[in-house]
């Protein structure tokens, strides 16, 4: 990489950041192409976010991405919110357009990507389960539902939660979202099953949410979590003859998504998955 006067920067707003592998990725696609910028993560402390933001407009920072926990509390820092991230109340990408710093979701686009490359699967008039309410499961449940999946079950945690987000997302577009007691009220209507809760996640990797007796052959079933890769819910639902999705797939495309909001170009996706396999064989 060449960083010269006129390198731009592009950072990673959240915190903590330390196990993040957008910055591998984002700079192979950058060095792809040759590019005159660079992205780094900054670690900002949440009392700082506001200064964070003002950071990146004074400086002349390309764009950012946004990561736990700020999504949601960056908007209001923000000159505007592009149609996803207004539906799903989320930001995870800020591009600068000419001193302006708008506020994106690819997390909802890069999952139907995600989808389509590993299961050739088309949401329309499908049904699907969601595991959890949390900014991730919004993100994708509008997705979803705003690409025509028919109904969206949602289970979570604590119930109000998901009472909340069937409740939303149906009034936002008249869409058929409901609230479930328990997973397996819905699995045998569903095609795809998501897990957007953080269960499963390096250091508690034995969890999993939900009973993997459950689970049922006819099934896709989407993990979020990619630390590790293979989740014990991906293991289980191997074990059961379904086929399955970690989330090192959203994961490269939400950020191949961001890539061409900042650079009006295609990502590279090769280099970028190169990229985040070193980055995970290196530890
Ligand atoms: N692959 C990717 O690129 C990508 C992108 C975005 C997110 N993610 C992953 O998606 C997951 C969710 O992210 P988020 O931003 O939506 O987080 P969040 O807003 O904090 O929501 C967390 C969700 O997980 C549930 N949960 C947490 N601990 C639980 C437990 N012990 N048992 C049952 N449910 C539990 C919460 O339920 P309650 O409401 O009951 O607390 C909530 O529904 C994270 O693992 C994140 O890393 C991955």
């Amino acid at each position: 990489m060449n960083i010269t006067a006129e390198t731009q920067a592009i950072g990673l707003l959240g915190h903590p950041v330390a196990h993040s592998l957008s910055p591998q990725m984002q700079n192979a696609a950058i060095a792809a192409y040759g590019l005159p910028y660079v992205y780094l993560a900054f670690d900002v402390q949440p009392h700082l976010l506001a200064q964070g933001v003002m950071g990146l407009r004074g400086l002349g920072f390309r764009g950012a991405n946004v990561t736990v926990p700020f999504k949601v509390e960056i908007a209001e820092f923000l000159d505007g919110l592009s149609e996803e991230a207004s539906l799903c109340g989320a930001v995870n990408t800020i591009v600068n357009e000419n001193g302006r710093l708008i506020g994106y979701n690819t997390d909802g686009e890069g999952f139907l990507k995600a989808l389509e490359s590993v299961f050739d699967w088309q949401p329309r008039g499908q049904h699907v389960l969601l595991l959890g309410a949390g900014g991730a499961a919004r993100a994708i449940g509008a997705a979803l539902l705003q690409a025509g999946v028919e109904e969206l079950f949602i289970y979570n945690r604590t119930p109000e939660r998901a009472i909340g987000l069937a409740s939303l997302l149906g009034r936002m577009g008249h869409w058929r979202t409901r609230a479930v007691e328990r997973p397996g009220e819905a699995i045998p209507y569903v095609q795809l099953l998501v897990n957007a809760t953080s269960v499963g996640m390096d250091p508690k990797t034995d969890a999993i949410p939900l009973n993997p007796e459950l689970l049922e052959n006819h099934l896709l079933v989407a993990d979020l979590v990619y630390q590790p890769q293979q989740t014990r819910l991906l293991r289980e639902a191997q074990r059961h003859g379904c086929r399955t999705m970690g989330g090192l797939h959203l994961l490269l495309h939400q950020g191949a998504l961001s890539f061409e909001r900042w650079m009006h170009r295609p990502a590279p996706l090769e280099e970028m998955k190169r990229a985040l396999h070193t980055a995970i064989s290196n530890g």
